[in-house]
Protein backbone atom coordinates (compact mmCIF):
# COMPACT_ATOMS: atom_id res chain seq x y z
CA UNK A 1 0.00 0.00 0.00
CA UNK A 2 1.44 3.50 -1.24
CA UNK A 3 0.14 5.54 1.86
CA UNK A 4 -2.40 5.07 4.70
CA UNK A 5 -4.24 8.47 4.74
CA UNK A 6 -5.51 10.41 1.45
CA UNK A 7 -7.58 13.27 0.97
CA UNK A 8 -10.70 13.12 -0.37
CA UNK A 9 -14.30 15.29 -0.82
CA UNK A 10 -17.34 14.34 0.68
CA UNK A 11 -21.02 15.88 1.09
CA UNK A 12 -23.32 16.02 3.73
CA UNK A 13 -26.69 17.63 4.27
CA UNK A 14 -26.10 20.09 1.10
CA UNK A 15 -22.69 20.75 1.68
CA UNK A 16 -19.30 19.56 0.41
CA UNK A 17 -16.24 19.02 2.62
CA UNK A 18 -12.30 18.11 2.21
CA UNK A 19 -11.78 15.32 4.76
CA UNK A 20 -8.95 13.12 5.58
CA UNK A 21 -9.62 9.39 5.05
CA UNK A 22 -7.67 6.49 6.40
CA UNK A 23 -7.52 3.15 4.37
CA UNK A 24 -8.17 0.43 6.60
CA UNK A 25 -8.57 -2.94 6.56
CA UNK A 26 -12.37 -4.07 6.78
CA UNK A 27 -14.50 -7.21 6.75
CA UNK A 28 -16.05 -7.22 3.30
CA UNK A 29 -20.07 -7.22 3.05
CA UNK A 30 -22.29 -8.08 -0.34
CA UNK A 31 -21.75 -6.24 -3.12
CA UNK A 32 -24.05 -3.11 -2.61
CA UNK A 33 -25.98 -0.90 -5.43
CA UNK A 34 -24.63 0.13 -8.36
CA UNK A 35 -22.03 2.74 -8.18
CA UNK A 36 -22.51 2.69 -4.23
CA UNK A 37 -20.14 5.30 -2.61
CA UNK A 38 -18.67 4.56 0.60
CA UNK A 39 -16.47 3.03 2.87
CA UNK A 40 -14.14 0.35 0.99
CA UNK A 41 -11.72 -1.98 2.41
CA UNK A 42 -9.37 -4.99 1.18
CA UNK A 43 -11.15 -7.76 0.21
CA UNK A 44 -11.68 -10.46 2.79
CA UNK A 45 -14.18 -12.93 1.02
CA UNK A 46 -13.86 -15.40 -1.57
CA UNK A 47 -14.65 -14.27 -5.30
CA UNK A 48 -13.67 -10.31 -4.19
CA UNK A 49 -11.16 -7.55 -4.78
CA UNK A 50 -10.40 -4.77 -3.71
CA UNK A 51 -8.47 -1.68 -6.38
CA UNK A 52 -6.82 1.69 -5.69
CA UNK A 53 -7.19 3.91 -7.71
CA UNK A 54 -5.21 7.13 -8.31
CA UNK A 55 -7.52 9.63 -10.02
CA UNK A 56 -5.30 12.20 -12.38
CA UNK A 57 -8.60 13.85 -13.18
CA UNK A 58 -12.18 13.50 -12.47
CA UNK A 59 -14.90 15.98 -14.42
CA UNK A 60 -18.18 17.51 -12.46
CA UNK A 61 -21.62 16.62 -13.91
CA UNK A 62 -24.52 17.05 -13.61
CA UNK A 63 -25.58 14.26 -11.59
CA UNK A 64 -22.81 14.75 -9.22
CA UNK A 65 -24.50 18.19 -8.30
CA UNK A 66 -27.98 16.52 -8.06
CA UNK A 67 -26.29 13.80 -5.42
CA UNK A 68 -25.49 17.34 -3.27
CA UNK A 69 -28.37 18.74 -3.45
CA UNK A 70 -30.34 15.37 -2.61
CA UNK A 71 -32.47 15.50 -5.86
CA UNK A 72 -30.97 12.15 -7.15
CA UNK A 73 -33.01 9.19 -7.89
CA UNK A 74 -32.03 5.46 -7.50
CA UNK A 75 -27.93 6.10 -8.27
CA UNK A 76 -25.05 7.16 -6.30
CA UNK A 77 -22.03 8.12 -8.23
CA UNK A 78 -20.41 11.10 -6.31
CA UNK A 79 -17.57 11.54 -8.45
CA UNK A 80 -18.31 9.22 -11.30
CA UNK A 81 -16.06 10.61 -14.48
CA UNK A 82 -12.58 9.49 -13.09
CA UNK A 83 -9.15 9.22 -14.96
CA UNK A 84 -6.64 7.06 -13.27
CA UNK A 85 -4.01 4.73 -12.58
CA UNK A 86 -4.44 1.87 -10.44
CA UNK A 87 -2.15 1.87 -7.49
CA UNK A 88 -2.42 -1.76 -6.11
CA UNK A 89 -4.79 -4.37 -6.52
CA UNK A 90 -5.81 -7.66 -4.27
CA UNK A 91 -5.77 -10.12 -5.16
CA UNK A 92 -2.55 -9.13 -7.67
CA UNK A 93 -3.07 -9.73 -11.01
CA UNK A 94 -6.74 -8.86 -11.50
CA UNK A 95 -5.75 -5.38 -12.86
CA UNK A 96 -2.04 -4.12 -13.33
CA UNK A 97 -1.01 -1.92 -11.27
CA UNK A 98 0.62 1.17 -13.19
CA UNK A 99 -2.87 0.61 -15.88
CA UNK A 100 -4.37 3.86 -16.68
CA UNK A 101 -8.21 3.37 -16.92
CA UNK A 102 -11.25 5.36 -16.59
CA UNK A 103 -14.07 3.83 -14.69
CA UNK A 104 -17.79 2.81 -16.01
CA UNK A 105 -19.58 3.90 -13.20
CA UNK A 106 -22.25 0.89 -14.44
CA UNK A 107 -20.50 -2.58 -12.71
CA UNK A 108 -21.81 -3.00 -9.65
CA UNK A 109 -19.11 -2.33 -7.05
CA UNK A 110 -18.95 -0.63 -3.98
CA UNK A 111 -16.49 2.34 -3.91
CA UNK A 112 -15.58 5.76 -2.05
CA UNK A 113 -15.54 9.23 -3.46
CA UNK A 114 -14.44 10.07 -6.96
CA UNK A 115 -13.23 13.74 -5.91
CA UNK A 116 -10.69 12.30 -4.30
CA UNK A 117 -6.78 11.53 -3.82
CA UNK A 118 -7.32 7.89 -3.88
CA UNK A 119 -10.24 5.93 -4.95
CA UNK A 120 -11.19 2.60 -2.74
CA UNK A 121 -13.26 0.06 -5.03
CA UNK A 122 -14.63 -3.15 -3.68
CA UNK A 123 -16.43 -5.90 -5.34
CA UNK A 124 -17.00 -9.04 -7.21
CA UNK A 125 -13.77 -9.64 -9.40
CA UNK A 126 -15.41 -9.45 -12.97
CA UNK A 127 -17.86 -6.17 -11.40
CA UNK A 128 -14.26 -4.75 -10.56
CA UNK A 129 -12.36 -5.54 -14.14
CA UNK A 130 -15.41 -4.23 -15.77
CA UNK A 131 -15.23 -1.36 -13.97
CA UNK A 132 -11.74 -0.10 -14.72
CA UNK A 133 -11.56 0.62 -18.72
CA UNK A 134 -8.11 0.25 -19.61
CA UNK A 135 -7.16 3.98 -21.31
CA UNK A 136 -3.97 4.18 -23.59
CA UNK A 137 -0.95 5.95 -22.03
CA UNK A 138 -0.91 8.40 -24.69
CA UNK A 139 -4.80 10.05 -23.82
CA UNK A 140 -4.49 13.23 -21.95
CA UNK A 141 -5.82 13.16 -18.82
CA UNK A 142 -8.03 16.34 -19.06
CA UNK A 143 -10.06 15.28 -21.86
CA UNK A 144 -10.25 11.74 -21.12
CA UNK A 145 -12.86 12.78 -18.73
CA UNK A 146 -15.10 13.01 -21.95
CA UNK A 147 -14.68 9.20 -22.50
CA UNK A 148 -17.64 8.64 -19.90
CA UNK A 149 -20.10 10.66 -20.85
CA UNK A 150 -18.88 9.84 -24.72
CA UNK A 151 -19.31 6.39 -24.06
CA UNK A 152 -23.33 6.70 -22.93
CA UNK A 153 -23.73 9.24 -26.57
CA UNK A 154 -22.12 6.43 -28.53
CA UNK A 155 -24.52 3.97 -26.99
CA UNK A 156 -27.08 6.40 -27.71
CA UNK A 157 -26.24 6.89 -30.89
CA UNK A 158 -26.26 3.45 -31.36
CA UNK A 159 -30.04 3.17 -30.35
CA UNK A 160 -30.83 5.82 -32.94
CA UNK A 161 -29.00 3.77 -36.02
CA UNK A 162 -30.46 0.57 -34.32
CA UNK A 163 -33.75 1.79 -34.98
CA UNK A 164 -33.29 4.30 -37.98
CA UNK A 165 -32.20 0.54 -39.70
CA UNK A 166 -35.33 -1.18 -38.33
CA UNK A 167 -37.37 1.92 -39.67
CA UNK A 168 -35.66 1.83 -43.05
CA UNK A 169 -35.33 5.22 -43.14
CA UNK A 170 -31.84 7.30 -44.38
CA UNK A 171 -28.69 6.64 -41.54
CA UNK A 172 -27.50 9.80 -42.92
CA UNK A 173 -31.12 11.91 -42.40
CA UNK A 174 -30.93 14.91 -40.35
CA UNK A 175 -31.06 15.15 -36.35
CA UNK A 176 -32.40 17.89 -33.62
CA UNK A 177 -30.70 17.55 -30.38
CA UNK A 178 -32.94 19.04 -27.89
CA UNK A 179 -31.04 19.99 -24.80
CA UNK A 180 -27.43 21.41 -25.36
CA UNK A 181 -25.81 20.34 -22.06
CA UNK A 182 -22.73 18.41 -22.15
CA UNK A 183 -24.63 15.20 -23.40
CA UNK A 184 -26.36 17.18 -26.14
CA UNK A 185 -23.05 19.02 -27.12
CA UNK A 186 -21.35 15.79 -27.29
CA UNK A 187 -24.15 14.44 -29.68
CA UNK A 188 -24.23 17.76 -31.19
CA UNK A 189 -19.84 16.99 -32.30
CA UNK A 190 -19.99 13.30 -32.98
CA UNK A 191 -22.62 13.58 -35.66
CA UNK A 192 -20.80 16.86 -36.78
CA UNK A 193 -18.09 14.61 -37.32
CA UNK A 194 -20.29 11.69 -39.04
CA UNK A 195 -21.51 14.84 -41.86
CA UNK A 196 -24.70 13.99 -40.13
CA UNK A 197 -26.75 17.43 -40.78
CA UNK A 198 -27.63 18.40 -37.39
CA UNK A 199 -29.60 21.15 -35.31
CA UNK A 200 -28.73 21.65 -31.30
CA UNK A 201 -31.72 22.72 -29.87
CA UNK A 202 -31.86 24.69 -25.91
CA UNK A 203 -34.68 26.42 -24.31
CA UNK A 204 -32.09 28.98 -23.58
CA UNK A 205 -29.48 31.33 -24.86
CA UNK A 206 -26.61 31.03 -22.68
CA UNK A 207 -25.79 27.29 -23.48
CA UNK A 208 -25.82 28.22 -27.23
CA UNK A 209 -23.47 31.09 -26.75
CA UNK A 210 -21.00 29.59 -24.79
CA UNK A 211 -20.80 26.41 -27.29
CA UNK A 212 -20.19 29.07 -30.05
CA UNK A 213 -17.99 31.62 -28.19
CA UNK A 214 -15.55 28.73 -27.40
CA UNK A 215 -15.87 27.41 -31.06
CA UNK A 216 -17.32 23.65 -29.69
CA UNK A 217 -19.76 24.27 -32.68
CA UNK A 218 -21.05 26.70 -34.75
CA UNK A 219 -23.99 29.12 -34.65
CA UNK A 220 -25.21 27.76 -38.09
CA UNK A 221 -26.49 24.41 -35.71
CA UNK A 222 -27.58 26.38 -32.78
CA UNK A 223 -31.05 27.34 -32.69
CA UNK A 224 -33.22 28.56 -29.22
CA UNK A 225 -36.02 26.41 -28.69
CA UNK A 226 -38.25 29.93 -29.90
CA UNK A 227 -36.37 29.64 -33.07
CA UNK A 228 -37.90 25.73 -34.28
CA UNK A 229 -41.11 27.11 -36.32
CA UNK A 230 -40.80 25.36 -39.40
CA UNK A 231 -37.87 22.92 -38.55
CA UNK A 232 -38.88 19.21 -39.37
CA UNK A 233 -36.54 16.33 -39.05
CA UNK A 234 -36.69 12.50 -39.36
CA UNK A 235 -34.88 12.06 -36.44
CA UNK A 236 -34.79 13.95 -32.59
CA UNK A 237 -32.82 13.20 -29.52
CA UNK A 238 -33.95 14.59 -26.07
CA UNK A 239 -30.87 14.97 -23.79
CA UNK A 240 -32.20 17.48 -21.63
CA UNK A 241 -31.84 17.40 -17.84
CA UNK A 242 -35.13 16.22 -17.69
CA UNK A 243 -37.67 14.57 -19.94
CA UNK A 244 -40.51 17.34 -19.11
CA UNK A 245 -43.51 17.89 -20.85
CA UNK A 246 -42.79 20.95 -22.41
CA UNK A 247 -39.06 18.99 -24.36
CA UNK A 248 -41.24 16.29 -25.31
CA UNK A 249 -43.60 18.26 -26.76
CA UNK A 250 -40.85 20.01 -28.70
CA UNK A 251 -39.53 16.51 -29.65
CA UNK A 252 -43.13 15.96 -30.93
CA UNK A 253 -43.52 19.18 -32.74
CA UNK A 254 -39.93 19.17 -34.69
CA UNK A 255 -39.95 15.39 -35.76
CA UNK A 256 -41.68 14.44 -39.02
CA UNK A 257 -44.88 12.20 -38.75
CA UNK A 258 -43.55 8.43 -38.57
CA UNK A 259 -40.48 9.80 -37.59
CA UNK A 260 -37.85 8.46 -34.35
CA UNK A 261 -37.36 10.61 -30.65
CA UNK A 262 -34.90 8.94 -28.72
CA UNK A 263 -35.03 9.31 -25.25
CA UNK A 264 -31.78 9.91 -23.35
CA UNK A 265 -32.77 12.28 -20.94
CA UNK A 266 -33.31 11.42 -17.02
CA UNK A 267 -36.71 9.97 -15.78
CA UNK A 268 -37.98 9.06 -13.09
CA UNK A 269 -40.60 6.28 -12.08
CA UNK A 270 -44.17 6.96 -13.15
CA UNK A 271 -43.38 9.78 -15.98
CA UNK A 272 -45.57 8.80 -18.98
CA UNK A 273 -46.36 11.08 -22.22
CA UNK A 274 -48.67 10.35 -25.13
CA UNK A 275 -49.41 7.10 -22.78
CA UNK A 276 -46.24 5.75 -22.69
CA UNK A 277 -44.00 5.24 -19.56
CA UNK A 278 -41.02 7.31 -20.35
CA UNK A 279 -39.15 5.23 -17.31
CA UNK A 280 -39.52 1.71 -18.36
CA UNK A 281 -38.94 2.90 -22.51
CA UNK A 282 -35.74 4.35 -21.59
CA UNK A 283 -34.58 2.01 -18.63
CA UNK A 284 -35.34 -0.97 -20.50
CA UNK A 285 -34.49 0.34 -23.65
CA UNK A 286 -38.03 -0.23 -25.09
CA UNK A 287 -39.32 0.91 -28.86
CA UNK A 288 -43.09 2.23 -28.60
CA UNK A 289 -45.64 4.21 -30.69
CA UNK A 290 -46.40 7.55 -29.65
CA UNK A 291 -49.22 9.50 -31.24
CA UNK A 292 -50.30 13.06 -30.50
CA UNK A 293 -52.92 15.08 -32.00
CA UNK A 294 -51.16 15.35 -35.03
CA UNK A 295 -49.37 12.76 -36.01
CA UNK A 296 -47.62 9.60 -34.91
CA UNK A 297 -43.93 8.49 -34.10
CA UNK A 298 -41.98 5.88 -32.52
CA UNK A 299 -40.02 6.39 -28.92
CA UNK A 300 -37.06 4.86 -28.52
CA UNK A 301 -35.20 4.22 -25.06
CA UNK A 302 -31.39 4.50 -24.37
CA UNK A 303 -30.17 4.22 -21.54
CA UNK A 304 -26.45 3.27 -19.69
CA UNK A 305 -23.27 1.97 -21.95
CA UNK A 306 -21.35 -1.44 -22.55
CA UNK A 307 -17.15 -1.94 -22.44
CA UNK A 308 -17.68 -1.19 -26.66
CA UNK A 309 -18.89 2.01 -26.12
CA UNK A 310 -16.45 2.78 -24.36
CA UNK A 311 -13.78 1.74 -26.47
CA UNK A 312 -16.12 3.87 -29.52
CA UNK A 313 -15.32 6.91 -27.46
CA UNK A 314 -11.62 6.32 -26.90
CA UNK A 315 -11.39 5.81 -30.61
CA UNK A 316 -13.93 9.06 -31.32
CA UNK A 317 -10.76 10.66 -28.90
CA UNK A 318 -7.50 8.74 -30.17
CA UNK A 319 -5.07 11.75 -30.69
CA UNK A 320 -2.96 9.58 -33.37
CA UNK A 321 -6.12 9.30 -36.06
CA UNK A 322 -5.89 12.85 -37.69
CA UNK A 323 -8.94 13.18 -38.94
CA UNK A 324 -10.62 12.51 -34.99
CA UNK A 325 -8.62 15.27 -33.67
CA UNK A 326 -10.40 18.13 -34.47
CA UNK A 327 -13.30 16.49 -31.98
CA UNK A 328 -11.01 16.12 -29.21
CA UNK A 329 -9.83 19.97 -29.74
CA UNK A 330 -13.81 20.77 -29.34
CA UNK A 331 -14.17 18.85 -26.12
CA UNK A 332 -11.06 20.69 -24.57
CA UNK A 333 -12.80 24.10 -25.44
CA UNK A 334 -15.92 22.93 -23.31
CA UNK A 335 -13.65 22.56 -20.10
CA UNK A 336 -14.32 25.58 -18.06
CA UNK A 337 -11.83 25.45 -15.15
CA UNK A 338 -8.95 23.01 -14.21
CA UNK A 339 -8.69 22.84 -9.82
CA UNK A 340 -6.80 20.93 -7.65
CA UNK A 341 -8.86 19.20 -5.38
CA UNK A 342 -8.73 21.54 -2.53
CA UNK A 343 -10.78 24.16 -4.34
CA UNK A 344 -12.97 21.37 -4.61
CA UNK A 345 -15.19 21.70 -2.51
CA UNK A 346 -15.26 25.68 -3.10
CA UNK A 347 -16.31 24.91 -6.25
CA UNK A 348 -18.64 21.85 -6.04
CA UNK A 349 -20.72 23.74 -3.72
CA UNK A 350 -20.88 27.15 -5.71
CA UNK A 351 -22.15 24.99 -8.64
CA UNK A 352 -24.77 22.98 -6.62
CA UNK A 353 -26.43 26.11 -6.05
CA UNK A 354 -26.20 28.03 -9.27
CA UNK A 355 -26.07 27.61 -13.08
CA UNK A 356 -23.82 25.19 -14.23
CA UNK A 357 -22.80 25.35 -17.66
CA UNK A 358 -19.48 23.32 -19.52
CA UNK A 359 -17.03 21.04 -17.91
CA UNK A 360 -15.08 21.47 -14.69
CA UNK A 361 -12.36 19.52 -13.54
CA UNK A 362 -10.20 18.39 -10.68
CA UNK A 363 -6.88 17.13 -10.69
CA UNK A 364 -5.83 15.63 -7.24
CA UNK A 365 -1.94 15.30 -8.31
CA UNK A 366 0.37 17.84 -7.82
CA UNK A 367 1.86 19.62 -10.39
CA UNK A 368 -0.70 19.12 -12.72
CA UNK A 369 0.24 18.67 -15.96
CA UNK A 370 -2.41 17.64 -18.64
CA UNK A 371 0.76 16.19 -20.63
CA UNK A 372 0.18 11.91 -21.65
CA UNK A 373 0.83 10.30 -18.61
CA UNK A 374 2.90 7.48 -17.66
CA UNK A 375 2.50 4.44 -15.45
CA UNK A 376 1.82 4.62 -11.63
CA UNK A 377 2.05 8.64 -10.23
N1 LIG B 1 -29.66 7.64 -21.15
C1 LIG B 1 -28.51 7.52 -20.53
O1 LIG B 1 -27.91 6.48 -20.50
C2 LIG B 1 -27.92 8.70 -19.83
C3 LIG B 1 -26.58 8.69 -19.44
C4 LIG B 1 -26.05 9.82 -18.83
C5 LIG B 1 -26.87 10.93 -18.61
N2 LIG B 1 -28.18 10.86 -18.98
C6 LIG B 1 -29.10 11.99 -18.76
O2 LIG B 1 -28.87 12.91 -19.80
C7 LIG B 1 -29.37 14.17 -19.39
C8 LIG B 1 -28.46 15.26 -19.88
O3 LIG B 1 -27.22 15.19 -19.20
P1 LIG B 1 -26.25 16.45 -19.21
O4 LIG B 1 -25.03 16.06 -18.48
O5 LIG B 1 -26.13 17.01 -20.59
O6 LIG B 1 -27.12 17.43 -18.30
P2 LIG B 1 -27.12 18.99 -18.23
O7 LIG B 1 -25.83 19.54 -18.73
O8 LIG B 1 -27.55 19.37 -16.88
O9 LIG B 1 -28.32 19.38 -19.25
C9 LIG B 1 -28.63 20.68 -19.43
C10 LIG B 1 -29.79 20.77 -20.41
O10 LIG B 1 -31.01 20.45 -19.73
C11 LIG B 1 -31.89 21.60 -19.79
N3 LIG B 1 -32.63 21.65 -18.53
C12 LIG B 1 -32.16 21.98 -17.31
N4 LIG B 1 -33.13 21.85 -16.39
C13 LIG B 1 -34.23 21.42 -17.05
C14 LIG B 1 -35.55 21.12 -16.67
N5 LIG B 1 -35.94 21.23 -15.40
N6 LIG B 1 -36.42 20.71 -17.62
C15 LIG B 1 -36.02 20.59 -18.91
N7 LIG B 1 -34.78 20.87 -19.33
C16 LIG B 1 -33.90 21.29 -18.42
C17 LIG B 1 -30.97 22.77 -20.02
O11 LIG B 1 -31.68 23.86 -20.57
P3 LIG B 1 -31.25 25.38 -20.19
O12 LIG B 1 -29.90 25.64 -20.77
O13 LIG B 1 -32.30 26.22 -20.82
O14 LIG B 1 -31.24 25.43 -18.69
C18 LIG B 1 -29.99 22.13 -20.98
O15 LIG B 1 -30.57 21.96 -22.25
C19 LIG B 1 -29.52 14.07 -17.86
O16 LIG B 1 -30.88 13.98 -17.56
C20 LIG B 1 -28.87 12.76 -17.50
O17 LIG B 1 -29.51 12.15 -16.42
C21 LIG B 1 -28.71 9.80 -19.60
Amino acid sequence: MLTSTYQRLEHHNGTVRLTSATIEPRPTGPTGPTGSVGSAGPAGSAGECSVLLAPAAIGVCRSDLREINGTRHLRRDFGHEIVGTVVACRPEGLVPVGQRVVLDPHPRVRRTSGFAELVEIQGERAEVAAALVPLPDDSPAVRSVFVEPLACVCHCLSRLDEATRAAGADPAGPVAVIGAGTAGALMAAVLSARSVPVTLVNRGRPRLDFLQERGVLPRTVLRTADETAGLTVPRAIVATAAADTATLGLAARVVAPDGLVLLYAGTQPGQAFADVDLDTLRREQLTARAATDSKTFQLVGSHGATREDFTAAMDLLDPRTPQRRELGRRLDRMVTSVLPLAQGADLLNRLARGPFIGKPVLVPGRPYSDAPQGAAS
